[in-house]
């Protein structure tokens, strides 16, 4: 890389609208994260498109996905964000990486059982290969770290392997990346069934905070939270609704779980409920307002796409031209 920076690379897909579990468990690790590491943030639009996207749609919630990115905390200048289809080295490394990938390897993935349960009607062979696309992103700018929430884990494993399996034959080609996951907020869950993740395509608006959800309706669904018939504010298994409202009141406030129980000792549910929707209202606001600023800059944003799509271009060439040597291809007359 450019300094002696170690790099790290993460991405989020513009499918639906982000919920809180995409921000505690990522965007907001991520700029943590930014000032020590050169970073690589990519709205992996390759990736959504194995499932049926209304184009329109999929380029708007991209280009807003960007802007939310920045609006996070994001310094554009700093950071590489970027749109995955703009750097066509993802695919072609991803295509050699397929041959790299044992079909037994994928039937292992769970998101694929899942997703190809809830598409049964078109269960293609992208959604299948998906994680060797999200290998190629990662292995593609030779990351150090990778910060996630824990349903990408499996993910993160595969291209770990993937990753090793190339350099047994080719020699050190690639970094071997880390997971990074949060210490709390890695597995948000559903305000409505704590016994699910928290997800961009729940049916059930009320299970999910959305980022762009005005303070009223944040409140309204805290409020409307699933939790236990019992009174106490524990940190246990067996009240996983509390547990999840704790994670999420620790992972915005910073506060130990010691410190949250010890604060809300003697206090009721609705108490508590209330709080954390303030919380989380008051923490979301600022983000939701530079980002209605940030959406009327059509040029600054236009300029930001350009230039880091420059940048990620630069480096991911850099690894593309090293793998395609080393495979065999033909070198390139200049
Ligand atoms: P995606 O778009 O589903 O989710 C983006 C990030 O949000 C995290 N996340 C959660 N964290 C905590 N609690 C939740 N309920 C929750 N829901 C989602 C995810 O773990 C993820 O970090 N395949 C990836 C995108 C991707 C990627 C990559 C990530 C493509 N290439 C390379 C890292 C590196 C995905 O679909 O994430």
């Amino acid at each position: 890389m450019m300094n002696d920076k170690k790099v790290l690379f993460s991405g989020m897909q513009a499918t639906g609208t982000l919920t809180l579990g995409n921000y505690l468990g990522a965007l907001k690790n991520w700029v943590t994260l930014s000032d020590e590491y050169e970073c690589f943030y990519c709205v992996v639009d390759l990736h959504s498109i194995t499932i049926r996207q209304d184009p329109a749609e999929l380029r708007k919630r991209a280009r807003n996905l960007l802007t939310l990115y920045i609006a996070a905390g994001l310094d554009p200048t700093k950071n590489c964000l970027y749109y995955q289809s703009h750097v066509s080295g993802h695919a072609e490394l991803s295509w050699i990486l397929n041959c790299f990938t044992y079909m037994g390897e994928l039937n292992r993935m769970t998101q694929f059982k899942d997703k190809s349960q809830k598409h049964a009607d078109n269960i293609n062979a992208g959604l299948f290969t998906y994680p060797v696309l999200m290998a190629a992103d990662i292995l593609l700018f030779q990351s150090d770290v990778v910060p996630v929430g824990i349903d990408q884990m499996q993910h993160l494993e595969i291209t770990r392997d993937i990753a090793q399996r190339f350099n047994n034959i080719y020699g050190d080609v690639f970094t071997i990346p880390e997971p990074y996951i949060g210490k709390t907020g890695a597995k948000i869950m559903s305000l409505q069934d704590p016994t699910k993740k928290m997800s961009k395509s729940d049916e059930n608006p009320n299970s999910s905070i959305y980022l762009m959800d005005d303070p009223d309706a944040i409140v309204r669904k805290f409020k409307r939270a699933v939790t236990d018939s019992g009174k106490e504010i524990l940190y246990t298994d067996d009240k996983p609704g509390i547990k999840n409202l704790l994670d999420i009141y620790c992972t915005i406030t910073q506060k130990t779980v010691e410190e949250a129980v010890k604060e809300f000792d003697g206090k009721g549910y609705g108490e508590f409920k209330l709080a954390v929707g303030e919380v989380v209202a008051d923490h979301l606001r600022p983000v939701q307002e530079r980002f209605g600023q940030l959406s009327k800059d059509k040029a600054f944003i236009d300029g930001i796409i350009k230039d880091n799509a420059e940048k990620a271009n630069y480096f991911a060439t850099k690894t593309l031209r090293k793998v395609q040597r080393k495979v065999g291809f033909p070198d390139r007359i200049r």
